[in-house]
């Protein structure tokens, strides 16, 4: 597995984008982390994932945690308990014939620190894992109402692929998007700023 705190060879890693805010450590899921995940899942979904649904998925390549530790980002009054995770993605992998698709299962940021880059560095740091992983293409659901991780994806290359009516639980529907990692990786060579 990639170790995500660290750059990649060749792959541009060190673009504003990639960095997180001052004080904000990305690196991969620990078990110790799954509570302050859970609680921030709670936090934002409408249907959280159960507790359980993390611990299956904790030796996922891109399940990653942005530990704000000894900062006090995300201390705002959110509805989460404190804790030092900020935000996560859970991103895995399946093998399909040499062409690997990764699958962006979950990505969310508490509310106290959103706006701040969190999502997106999440977003690319769990990118780069899955590509130096082998895939070749990476999918994601997002509901058809959620404009605000729409446009994050959009602008990070995703395109939509289908929609997919009553995807989720509540009966709404999903826009499954696609982006092809080795072309977003590839053509990343993002100006260390
Ligand atoms: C979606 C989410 C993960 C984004 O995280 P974030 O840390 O707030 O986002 P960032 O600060 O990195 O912003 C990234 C991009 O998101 C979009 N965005 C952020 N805030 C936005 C807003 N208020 N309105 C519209 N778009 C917005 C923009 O494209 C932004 O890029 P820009 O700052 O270059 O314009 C976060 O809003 C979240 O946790 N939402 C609830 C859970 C969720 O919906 N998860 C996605 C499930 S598919």
């Amino acid at each position: 597995m990639t170790t995500p705190t660290e750059p990649m060879s060749g792959d541009g890693l060190g673009g504003a984008g990639d960095r997180p805010p001052a004080g904000v450590t990305v690196r991969s899921a620990e078990r110790a982390d799954l509570l302050g995940v859970f609680r921030v899942e709670k936090a934002v979904f409408t249907q959280p994932w159960p507790f359980a649904a993390f611990e299956k998925l904790l030796d996922a390549p891109a399940f990653l945690v942005a530990d704000g530790a000894g900062t006090d980002r995300g201390s705002g009054d959110d509805g989460v308990a404190a804790g030092d995770v900020l935000g996560y993605v859970v991103g895995d992998l399946t093998p399909n014939h040499g062409r690997d698709i990764g699958h962006v299962k979950d990505i969310a940021v508490r509310p106290a620190a959103q706006g701040q880059g969190l999502g997106r560095t999440l977003l690319r740091r769990a990118l780069y894992v899955l590509a130096g992983d082998g895939a070749s293409v990476v999918k994601l659901e997002v509901r058809e109402s959620n404009h605000r991780a729409q446009s994050l994806y959009a602008d990070e290359g995703f395109d939509p692929a289908r929609r997919i009516p009553r995807y989720y639980a509540d009966g709404e529907a999903a826009f499954v998007m696609l982006l092809d990692v080795d072309e977003w990786a590839r053509g990343d060579d993002a100006d260390p700023a």
